[in-house]
């Protein structure tokens, strides 16, 4: 039997620390010896929810269940764990000894059959590690973050496009030091374009967990209840808490009809995460006369942002767009924004597109301060909008690519993280500020940003 006892104090409120912590499957985020957790019962953290943990040691994968045994509100979390050939009693305990501080005490009681049994000598100086090192992860997750830096290597890592790929895969993301999500947005209102699935359904997920009330907007009633209910079980937040708006957003005059439908249901929003977005193997127009690619990429979010920014006056809004790392290989087209031009690949059509967002993101940045503007890359991650568009590149890379949960870490950073005056406009990959051009003839000046906003509004009024 193996008994790890670690203690740590964080500045924060004994409340925040519980909620955190109660939901075990946030051990995914802050202990490095957990490669995911998932909680297996739907509804808030009680006793008798079971978690499925996958441990990660040695480069082996090891599952694991945990049930939570006793919750006692800000003072105790008592779980048991069973693995094959061994099981554990884990008790989180905490106390404030004054508002503002918490101290948190983590024991885990571990005990091994079998072979394990009889190697437990061997690696019971290896396991102390890995519980100190959970600690400082939680003591990490838990402590509220500073403004973020961009250092140079980060800029060298996103200028050498080959290297930065590669921390697009899973391994970036594990890479990062930290990946706590524990600052609540509690009552914020969010409204999130695609959360039928992919990073869209993660991004709802891991908002409504943190407090927030969702407006999900997306196509097919039916499937926007299901991730609804998907959000719910994952969250404990309630049913309630979340309203469904049905819209194809692919045109433009869709997106005014649901911004106008959002802004009366509720006149003040806090957030849109503009994530529906597609790539398309062949060329096709909406009947607005849009290429496809243009009109879900980057039409979509000008006029649903457009619609809901006099909604958005509260301190603090943000605007989160989803683009992509695959931009960075194309310039914007101002003569070709429809791609007429030349044999149509669904790839660059989709950069392009995405490469305009970033730069109407910068544009919404200078001309709107009351509200933030990001976007951001997810990475490379496996979800049904990869298999189904680059069915290759799934297959091929599939053993490489990030959960669902992996590519939506940043949005929903960005769209918790109280710490980021000062970081309107700019892109983001894992948590960091990058740079927006890394290839010669790729940067956008202010005066294709300028003719690009023209370009924007002209379609915007005669989709009207
Ligand atoms: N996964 C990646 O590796 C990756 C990398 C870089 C960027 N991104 C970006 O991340 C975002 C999410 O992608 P994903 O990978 O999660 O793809 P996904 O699984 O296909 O999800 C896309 C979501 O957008 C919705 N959507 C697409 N077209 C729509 C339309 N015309 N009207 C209304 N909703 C529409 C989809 O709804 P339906 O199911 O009804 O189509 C779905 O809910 C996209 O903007 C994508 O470009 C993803």
């Amino acid at each position: 039997m193996i008994r790890l006892h670690e203690v740590t104090t964080v500045e924060r409120e004994v409340g925040e620390c519980f909620r955190y912590l109660a939901d075990f499957s946030t051990a995914e985020q802050w202990d490095p010896g957990v490669y995911r957790a998932e909680k297996r019962t739907p509804g808030p953290p009680a006793p008798g929810t079971k978690f499925a943990l996958t441990l990660s040691a040695g480069g082996r994968r090891i599952p694991m269940t945990y049930q939570l045994e006793e919750l006692v509100p800000n003072e105790l979390i008592a779980l048991t764990g069973d693995g094959e050939g061994f099981s554990a009693r884990d008790r989180i305990t905490l106390e404030s000894p004054f508002p503002g501080r918490t101290r948190i005490a983590y024991e885990a009681v571990l005990a091994f059959s079998g072979a394990a049994g009889r190697a437990e000598p061997l690696f019971r100086p290896w396991l102390k590690g890995v519980g100190r090192k959970a600690v400082e992860g939680m003591t990490r997750a838990l402590t509220l973050g500073t403004a973020p830096s961009r250092g140079p290597l980060d800029n060298l890592g996103h200028r050498l496009v080959l290297p930065a790929a590669w921390s697009f895969t899973e391994r970036g993301y594990l890479a990062m030091p930290d990946k706590g999500l524990s600052e609540f947005i509690d009552d914020r209102i969010w409204v999130i374009t695609g959360p039928t699935s992919g990073l869209g359904l993660a991004t709802g997920c891991l908002l409504a967990r943190l407090g927030a009330r969702l407006l999900l907007v997306g196509r097919g009633g039916d499937r926007l209840r299901e991730a609804a209910a998907t959000i719910d079980a994952f969250s404990g937040c309630g049913r309630e808490r979340i309203q469904c708006f049905e819209a194809e957003l692919s045109l433009a005059r869709e997106c005014r009809r649901v911004a106008a439908e959002i802004a009366a249901a509720q006149p003040a929003i806090d957030g849109l995460v503009n994530n529906a977005g597609a790539l398309f193997a062949e060329r096709g127009e909406t009947e607005e006369g849009h290429e496809r690619a243009l009109a879900i990429n980057l039409v979509a979010p000008w006029v649903l942002t457009r619609e809901l920014l006099p909604a958005m006056r509260r301190r603090g809004a943000r605007v989160i767009n989803v683009v992509s790392g695959g931009m960075y290989l194309q310039p914007l087209r101002l003569d070709d924004m429809q791609f007429r031009v030349g044999r149509y690949d669904g790839s660059v059509a989709y950069a392009r597109a995405k490469r305009a967002l970033v730069a109407v993101t910068e544009h919404w940045a200078e001309t709107t301060p009351d509200v933030d503007f990001y976007s951001m890359h997810p990475g490379w991650a496996a979800t049904p909008g990869v298999a189904r568009s680059l069915p290759a590149f799934d297959r091929r890379m599939r053993r490489w690519l990030r959960d669902s949960r992996m590519g939506a870490d940043t949005i929903a950073w960005l769209a918790t993280t109280a710490a980021l005056a000062g970081h309107s406009g700019e892109f983001w990959f894992d948590r960091k500020p990058r740079p927006t051009a890394v290839v010669p003839g790729t940067a956008v000046d202010a005066r294709q940003r300028a003719e690009l906003v023209t370009w924007l509004e002209a379609a915007q009024a005669r989709a009207s």
